[in-house]
C-alpha cells in the first residue's frame, strides 16, 4: 500500500461527523466570527468534523500531532501563492530544497549567534521604551513591534551589511499579500493572475527579491547569510528562503509581542513579577527568567498569532483513527486546540504559573506547530519575546487604553485597534 492509497494507521477507521454545512452557510459563519466559528464547530460536532465536503476540521490532539508529523508524505502544505507548482511532497526537488533551506537555517541559529544577537534586541528594546515612555500612548503599537521584529531580522540575517530596505520592502509585500491571502476564496491561477491585487503582490515580491540579491552580493559578513552560503545553498533558494522567512518574522512575533503587552496591561501581578525578575542572568542554555518563560507560554496559549494551519490529504488517509476523504483540506487551529484540550484547566484564563508543571502531550500545545515544517524560526522568536517582555516589563507599566471585542484574523491573529498607554515604572 503506498501512502497515496491511504496512509498507515492502526485499528479501525472511524468516518468523520459531518457538519452538513453548505459551501454558502459555512462562509457566513465563518466570515461572521472565524474563531468563535471553529471553537462552536468543534464543540457541537465534537473533535473531528466535515465541514463541508472535503473540509475537514480536527481538533483531536492525537489526530492533530499525527497530521503534522506525516507532513511531506501523507498531508502536504499547501504551495504558497505563488509557487503552484510544488507539490510539498518530499518526492518533489523544489521542496527539497527547501527543505535543505530548513537545515541550514537551524544550524544558522545556534546558541553563539543568538547570544550575540541578544545584546542587539536589548538596546533596541531599551530605546523602545524610552520612547513609549516619553509619549505615555502607543497608537500604533502593533507597527513599531513590527518595525522591531523586521529590523531583528534583518541584523540577525544580513550581519554587517547595510540590509535597511529590506524591512520597507518585507512590509510593502506583507501589506499587498494580505487582501490575496485573508479571502476563504482562492480562484484558480490562470484567473488569480489578472487579479490588480495579485499583480501588486507580484511586483511588491520582485522588489524585495532585487533587494535581497543585491544584499547577499554586498560587502559586510557574519549573519544568518553566511551560515546559508556555508551550507552550499544557491542564491535562488538563498532568496526563497530569505522571502519566506522575512515575511513570518515580520508580524506574527510582533502579534505575540502585541499581545503579551496587553497581558502585561490586564495582569498587574504577572507584570510586576516579570518586572522583578528582568534583572536576573539568563541560564545557562540563555533561558530566561521562569516567569517570563511562563507569561510568554501564556500569551501564545491563549492568542496564538498563527492561529490555523493548513494541510491537504494526499489521497485518501487515515489519521488518529479518523477517515480522512482523498485530498481534503484539513484546519488545525491552535486557538480551539489550547482552549479544548483537557491539559489545560480553566482554558480561558490566563495564569502563567501554570506552566511551572504543566506538560502539554501530542497535539495539545502547538504555537510554533510541529513536525517537519513547524516553525523554523522558533529560536529567534522566543528570544525576541523574552527580551521585550523582560525590558518593556521593567521599564513600563502598560494599561490599555483601546481594544477591539474580536481580534483581527484576516492572516495572523493581532489585537484589532489596538492603542496601549505606557507610564513610566
Ligand atoms: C512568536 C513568533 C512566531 C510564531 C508564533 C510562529 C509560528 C509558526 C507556526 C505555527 C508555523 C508552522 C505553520 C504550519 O505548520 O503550517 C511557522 C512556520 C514558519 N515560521 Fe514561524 N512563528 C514565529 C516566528 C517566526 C520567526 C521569527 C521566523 C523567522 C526568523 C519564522 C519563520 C517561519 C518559517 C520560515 C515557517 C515556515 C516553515 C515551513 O513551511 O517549512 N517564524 N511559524
Amino acid at each position: 500500500m503506498t501512502a497515496r492509497d491511504g496512509g498507515a494507521d492502526t485499528g479501525p477507521a472511524r468516518p468523520l461527523v459531518r457538519a452538513g454545512l453548505t459551501q454558502a452557510g459555512l462562509l457566513e459563519h465563518y466570515e461572521r466570527d472565524r474563531l468563535g466559528f471553529l471553537l462552536s464547530a468543534a464543540a457541537t460536532h465534537g473533535p473531528a468534523v466535515e465541514l463541508t465536503p472535503g473540509t475537514v476540521l480536527l481538533s483531536d490532539p492525537a489526530a492533530v500531532h499525527e497530521v503534522l508529523r506525516r507532513t511531506n508524505t501523507d498531508f502536504l502544505v499547501a504551495a504558497d501563492l505563488r509557487r503552484d507548482e510544488l507539490s510539498g511532497h518530499r518526492d518533489d526537488p523544489g521542496t527539497d530544497a527547501w527543505m535543505q533551506g530548513r537545515r541550514a537555517v537551524r544550524k544558522g541559529m545556534a546558541p553563539p549567534a543568538l547570544r550575540a544577537h541578544r545584546d542587539w534586541l536589548t538596546a533596541r528594546a531599551e530605546r523602545l521604551a524610552a520612547r513609549w515612555r516619553e509619549r505615555g500612548t502607543v497608537p500604533e503599537a502593533v507597527r513599531e513591534l513590527e518595525d522591531f521584529s523586521a529590523r531583528s531580522f534583518a541584523r540577525f540575517c544580513f550581519g554587517t551589511r547595510e540590509a535597511s530596505a529590506a524591512p520597507e520592502r518585507t512590509g510593502a509585500l506583507l501589506d499587498a499579500l494580505v487582501p490575496v491571502m485573508a479571502s476563504p476564496f482562492q480562484l484558480p491561477r490562470a484567473l488569480r493572475r489578472f487579479l490588480p491585487r495579485y499583480r501588486r503582490s507580484v511586483s511588491a515580491q520582485r522588489a524585495l527579491e532585487s533587494e535581497l540579491r543585491r544584499l547577499l552580493a554586498a560587502p559586510g559578513e557574519g549573519g544568518l547569510v553566511d551560515a546559508l552560503a556555508e551550507a552550499g545553498l544557491d542564491t535562488d533558494t538563498t532568496v526563497r528562503v530569505l522571502v519566506a522567512m522575512g515575511l513570518a518574522s515580520y508580524r506574527v512575533p510582533a502579534a505575540a509581542a502585541a499581545w503579551s503587552l496587553v497581558a502585561l496591561a490586564r495582569h498587574p501581578g504577572t507584570a510586576d513579577a516579570c518586572a522583578a525578575a528582568a534583572g536576573a542572568e539568563a541560564g545557562p542554555a540563555g533561558e530566561p527568567p521562569d516567569i517570563v518563560a511562563w507569561t510568554r507560554a501564556e500569551t501564545l496559549r491563549l492568542w496564538p498569532p498563527t492561529w490555523l494551519l493548513q494541510r491537504a490529504a494526499h489521497g485518501p488517509q487515515t489519521c488518529g483513527g479518523w477517515r480522512i476523504p482523498p485530498d481534503a483540506t484539513v484546519l488545525i487551529s491552535p486557538y480551539v486546540l489550547h482552549r479544548t484540550a483537557p491539559v489545560f484547566a480553566d482554558p480561558l484564563e490566563f495564569r502563567p504559573e501554570r506552566w511551572a508543571d504543566l506538560r502539554p502531550g501530542a497535539g495539545e500545545y502547538l504555537p510554533y506547530g510541529i513536525g517537519s515544517r513547524w516553525c523554523v524560526g522558533k529560536p529567534l522568536a522566543d528570544l525576541g519575546l523574552a527580551v521585550l517582555l523582560s525590558v518593556l516589563g521593567r521599564e513600563l507599566r502598560f494599561t490599555v487604553e483601546r481594544i477591539g471585542e474580536l481580534p483581527d484574523v484576516r492572516t495572523t491573529m493581532l489585537p484589532s485597534r489596538l492603542v496601549l498607554g505606557a507610564g513610566a515604572r
